[in-house]
């Protein structure tokens, strides 16, 4: 099935119902979309996912993906950095295995940041602009595990990374939107701006880098600093040398904030407009401060990995917000750098052509989220206590045995997921924020509890009110939902 139109357009409107293309996908049929700009993506159905993410690399690769989706050879400084992304195996392989210092670490960052920018004055109101504050905590709270103390403290170092990962979001956006033929002359001013953030990001690191260089001459010992920058150069010397050098690992941790830091910080920012906005209704802030401050209770006060994955209140919070609010309305995107695969419904694929599957729709399915477009904040959590009660009962309720695959929907309930696929850190077909399957975000394990924490730290605190809302919070720009900056 072939829908063409290469007009731009508002991708919100692209993917509503009347689109065949959701109609298509929904039964299991391959069809071609119009995509970004002059481009046609091909959409594969959430009931092949298991066979499309089971796919290797050199069939079907993601890398390739990211190439065009952020017009990297403008935005990024070095191609190889996306084309070989070994900075992000290490967060997959390593950085997994010291959550809980990193979540120690990212507690006690987050919270002298949030005093410092959100202040201590316990009379007055302060008016701040949420999106930039929680930006620049953000920016703060992830850089104490990328560059460590001093660095992360870094005014200047700081919003250097903010304005590449503008630039990469931005050049992505509307490089894309081109013609190929005029894409360079557009691209060349944004490789000048990208050029420029590197140069002062790269003198940033200059101490560091070399301090940390000199530690490779001995074996690491339990003085050795243990964050992202140190375990890339052990990395780099064990599997790349050539590649130890300032300009490449300028451009290597600067691609790595671009993941990071970008999403988390709109999924903060999404989450607090959704819970001021949801208050009136379900007394959404009382509810989340008395869930957090009786866990920080029950663990004195000490956060833990398995201390914030017990906040399901929290959790649903964060996992409604990126089912409505999450950055892209496509995901698992993917290229086809083989030939002859065919789909599962018979459809040969085209070398060079661009695969991904429509998750906003299929989060917002009517069959499957009862009054899916309505933020409900506990929509997860209630599902997830229906069926402790459920269990605690030694009855398996039918209602919630009833797994996605079924494709059947209630009309008065929870969502009919399995247990394992309620909370926010799961990934599947209805579930797509953070892709699925073998390059699913390994970072989500940290988003969990960054994005509890703060939450957390800010409504115990803090109270909140909006003052100032002229526009609504987000619009889309193309294929993606963007924050509007000046909600205060
Ligand atoms: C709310 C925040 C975040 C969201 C929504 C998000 C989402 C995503 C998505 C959609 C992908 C693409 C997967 C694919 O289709 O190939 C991805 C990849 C990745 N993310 Fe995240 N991410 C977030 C935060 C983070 C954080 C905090 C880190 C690091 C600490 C991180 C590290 C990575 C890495 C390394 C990859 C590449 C994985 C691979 O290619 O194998 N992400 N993320």
């Amino acid at each position: 099935m072939q829908l063409k139109d290469t007009a731009f357009r508002n991708s919100q409107h692209l993917l509503t119902e009347e689109w065949l293309g959701v109609s298509y996908s929904k039964h299991g049929k391959t069809c071609l979309l119009p995509g970004l700009g002059f481009r046609n993506d091909i959409i594969i159905p959430g009931a092949s996912l298991r066979w499309y993410t089971s796919q290797p690399d050199h069939v079907l690769n993601s890398y390739e993906t990211f190439l065009e989706l952020n017009q990297a050879g403008y935005t990024t400084g070095d191609v190889n950095v996306i084309r070989n992304p070994w900075q992000g195996d290490l967060v997959r392989t390593q950085m997994l295995s010291l959550i809980e210092p990193i979540v120690a670490d990212l507690d006690d960052e987050l919270k002298v940041s949030i005093d410092e920018k959100f202040g201590m004055d316990e009379k007055d109101w302060r008016e701040i602009d949420l999106y930039e504050m929680v930006r620049i905590v953000i920016a703060r709270g992830s850089s104490r595990f990328t560059v460590g103390i001093p660095l992360c403290r870094d005014e200047s170092y700081l919003r250097r990374t903010i304005d590449y990962i503008d630039n990469t979001i931005l050049g992505g956006l509307l490089i894309g939107i081109l013609p190929r033929p005029i894409r360079p002359l557009f691209g060349a001013f944004f490789r000048i701006l990208t050029t420029l953030h590197l140069r002062s990001i790269r003198n940033s690191l200059i101490p560091l880098f070399h301090s940390h260089l000199s530690l490779l001459q001995t074996s690491p010992g339990p003085e050795e600093p243990c964050d992202h920058l140190q375990m890339m150069l052990r990395y780099a010397a064990a599997n790349f040398p050539s590649e130890i050098n300032l300009t490449n690992f300028t451009a290597r941790i600067s691609v790595s904030n671009t993941g990071s830091l970008y999403q988390a910080s709109i999924a903060i920012t999404n989450a607090l407009f959704n819970i001021l906005d949801s208050d009136a209704e379900y007394s959404t802030i009382d509810a989340l401060r008395e869930e957090a401050a009786t866990t920080l209770v029950d663990h004195n006060d000490i956060w833990t990995k398995a201390t914030a994955a017990q906040m399901i209140k929290m959790d649903s919070v964060c996992r409604e917000t990126l089912r409505l609010h999450a950055f892209a309305n496509r995901s698992v995107f993917k290229k086809v750098v083989a030939n002859g695969l065919v789909t599962e419904d018979g459809i040969t694929l085209p070398k060079g052509a661009m695969l991904s599957l429509l998750a906003q729709p299929a989060q917002t399915d009517p069959d499957v989220f009862e009054a899916p477009l309505k933020f409900d904040p506990f929509r997860f959590s209630l599902a997830r206590e229906a069926i402790a009660v459920a269990a605690s009962q030694n009855s398996q309720s039918p209602i919630f045995s009833t797994g996605l695959d079924s494709n059947k929907g209630l009309s008065n309930g929870p969502p009919t997921h399995p247990l394992g696929k309620l909370p926010l850190d799961s990934t599947s077909a209805i579930n797509l924020p953070f892709a699925h399957g073998q390059h699913a975000c390994p970072g989500r394990f940290i988003v969990d509890f960054e994005m509890k924490i703060v939450l957390a730290y800010l409504l115990i605190n803090y109270d909140i009110e909006v003052v100032k809302r002229e526009k609504p919070w987000r619009e889309w720009a193309t294929e993606a939902s963007m924050l509007v900056k000046g909600g205060k």
